[in-house]
């Protein structure tokens, strides 16, 4: 019996009710080629539903094989663990190796379905014929060094169908079945007999490996989604899961693409909570590879070791969709060179250039910018006195207010000059802006009058907030990750200093790698009380951003007072 239709377009339209399905991807086996046995996939489960910053959100597994690594047709010890732990499975077929494998694959299934009956067959969500096979076939994997055989369109059309047969009139028989494939495979017009066997797509979708493609991680996100929008038009209509996806937290470098824990961030924030949010079906690559071996690239959020134990390497928070707080009248105008928005008068203000102001509709956010200074003038506009500083409980407009992470703790000073240098033009004067600069050529003057009757001690900290969404309101833009370092200058900087007449400094401290929604604390130290403290901050790593230096949500340099 084929899957019905109308189950097919439910899943299709999923709503806020049903939850998508979210885990990650299962091996059988460990980088040493032993067997995960029943306690390894039992420990791994759990761990994947006790991640922090996840809501336990992470219940679903999916599965290359039926089959117990090692057994000729044994069922995978992960069907029992998974029933003991209640987590949802995508059961996977292997079906690179021919038809007698896939015979075992099919005996096991069954076996699986006689031994465990309704406890295992409620559990699962779909069957995946198949992984990959039609990519190892093409010229690119085996350019790859692709060493698997793969299996033509027609043939696995015949596993499908032989999948099929199995779970007639069995607990299985109302599952979706449906297939792995790269969104390569699947827009591959030879392949389409497949796409029509099917009940839904599997897409694994890794931008790192897109080495063709546009791949740095600032672009990843958009061709993560180019993949996934080709696949959904060659889906004649039927649901597009995402069975994997992912960025390397180390490795080589492939094409523009850098792998790193700081980029693995990105790519969740970026791909993973939007994939969330828009509640599509997802398994992630992945919790943990590293185990009893040395993979190059490494997917895993986990490092090696006990995986209960170890931390994920970076954070898997998700921003606080706002799409909906924010007003609908403002449109995209500026993603580019937006430089500030407004209300004044009951009119939203964006300010795309230096020149060029658009308003619109009013909105309900109260906050107000002063007038931008203008950077490129010979004439130095503003003093220190000049520049109003955005106080605490003042909002940036559509951003969710107070208690975000890495807000600031009273009593706290914000800078009062802002100027940034460029080493690459060292006369060039750039003068006070709200806008600090940092790259390989800029670095950025920050200085502070610390007020007379300060307490004891002064921690100089880094604020960067959570990840705007939409992004094109973000008040900082991240052209490329990395790091920056802070020095104390010798003398103080003016709205005059340039590369050329900076005054020397002492490094005081460094952020490795800045990544949304912290705070660092850069250094602490007794307060300079009635000084003013001027600072220098530079990239470190090719970091590459441009903020305003703002207080709500708090952004860049401050000083917080103990
Ligand atoms: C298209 O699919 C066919 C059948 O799977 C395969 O032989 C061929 O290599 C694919 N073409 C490309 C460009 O990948
Ligand atoms: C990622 O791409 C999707 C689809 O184009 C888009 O809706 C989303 O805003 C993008 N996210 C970021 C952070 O660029």
């Amino acid at each position: 019996m084929r899957f019905s239709s109308t189950l097919v377009a439910a899943a299709a339209l999923l709503s806020g009710a049903e939850a998508a399905y979210k885990g990650f991807n299962y091996g059988a086996f460990f980088g040493n080629q032993q067997a995960k046995v029943y306690a390894d996939f039992k420990y791994e489960f759990e761990a994947a539903k006790a991640l922090p910053g996840t809501n336990s959100q992470f219940t679903s597994a999916r599965l290359y094989t039926m089959i117990q690594h090692g057994t000729k047709r044994d069922v995978i010890q992960a069907i029992k663990a998974a029933i003991d732990t209640n987590t949802q499975l995508l059961l996977g077929l292997w079906t690179s190796a021919g038809q007698a494998v896939v015979d075992d694959e099919i005996a096991a299934l069954k076996a699986a379905i006689t031994t465990y009956g309704t406890k295992f067959t409620n559990l699962v969500v779909g069957i995946s014929v198949g992984s990959e096979d039609l990519y190892r076939i093409t010229p690119t994997a085996i350019a790859n060094g692709e060493k698997n055989p793969g299996v033509q369109p027609a043939q696995l059309v015949k596993y499908i169908n032989q999948v099929r047969t199995a779970i007639k009139g069995t607990g299985l028989a109302s599952k979706p079945i449906g297939h792995v494939d790269t969104w390569t495979a699947y827009n591959n017009a030879s392949n389409s007999a497949v796409v029509s066997a099917l009940d839904f797509l599997g897409v694994d979708a890794y931008p790192y490996f897109e080495k063709e493609h546009a791949n740095s991680i600032g672009a990843a996100n958009a061709t993560f989604y180019d993949a996934y929008k080709k696949t959904v038009a060659a889906a004649k209509g039927k649901p597009v899961w995402v069975t994997e996806t992912g960025w390397p937290v180390s490795g080589p470098k492939s094409g523009q693409a850098v792998a790193s824990a700081a980029n693995a961030r990105i790519y969740w924030e970026d791909v993973t909570c939007s994939l969330l949010r828009n509640n599509v079906h997802l398994f992630y690559y992945t919790l943990q590879d590293i185990q009893y071996s040395n993979p190059s690239p490494s997917f895993g959020i986990k490092p090696g070791g006990d995986l209960k134990a170890v931390n994920p390497l970076f954070s898997l928070t998700c921003p606080k969709p706002l799409r909906a707080r924010l007003p609908h009248t403002i449109q995209p105008v500026a993603r580019h060179n937006w430089i500030a928005r407004a209300d004044v008068g009951g009119h939203t203000i964006i300010r795309t250039s230096l020149t060029q102001t658009v308003t619109s509709q009013s909105m309900s956010t109260v906050f107000v910018w002063a007038p931008i200074p203008t950077a490129s003038s010979s004439e130095v506009v503003n003093s220190p006195a000049s520049m109003p500083v955005s106080t605490p409980g003042s909002t940036f407009p559509g951003y969710p207010q107070l208690d975000q992470p890495g807000d600031l703790t009273p009593p706290f000073v914000a800078p009062n000059l802002v100027v940034s240098i460029d080493s690459s033009d060292p006369n060039k004067v750039i003068g006070n802006s709200y806008t600090a600069q940092i790259s390989p050529t800029r670095s950025t003057l920050i200085v502070f009058d610390v007020p007379p009757s300060s307490p004891k001690t002064c921690n100089l900290v880094f604020a960067v907030p959570p990840a705007f969404d939409p992004a094109y309101i973000a008040p900082m833009q991240l052209t490329a990750p990395g790091g920056i370092s802070v020095s104390r200058l010798d003398g103080p900087a003016t709205v005059r200093t340039s590369a050329s007449t900076v005054v020397r400094g002492t490094p005081v401290g460094a952020v490795l790698a800045l990544q949304s929604g912290n705070k660092y604390t850069v250094a602490s130290a007794p307060c300079e009380a009635g000084q003013k403290v001027s600072y220098r901050v530079d990239s470190l790593d090719g970091l590459d951003m441009s903020f305003f230096q703002m207080t709500s949500p708090a952004l860049g340099l401050f000083i917080e007072m103990d």
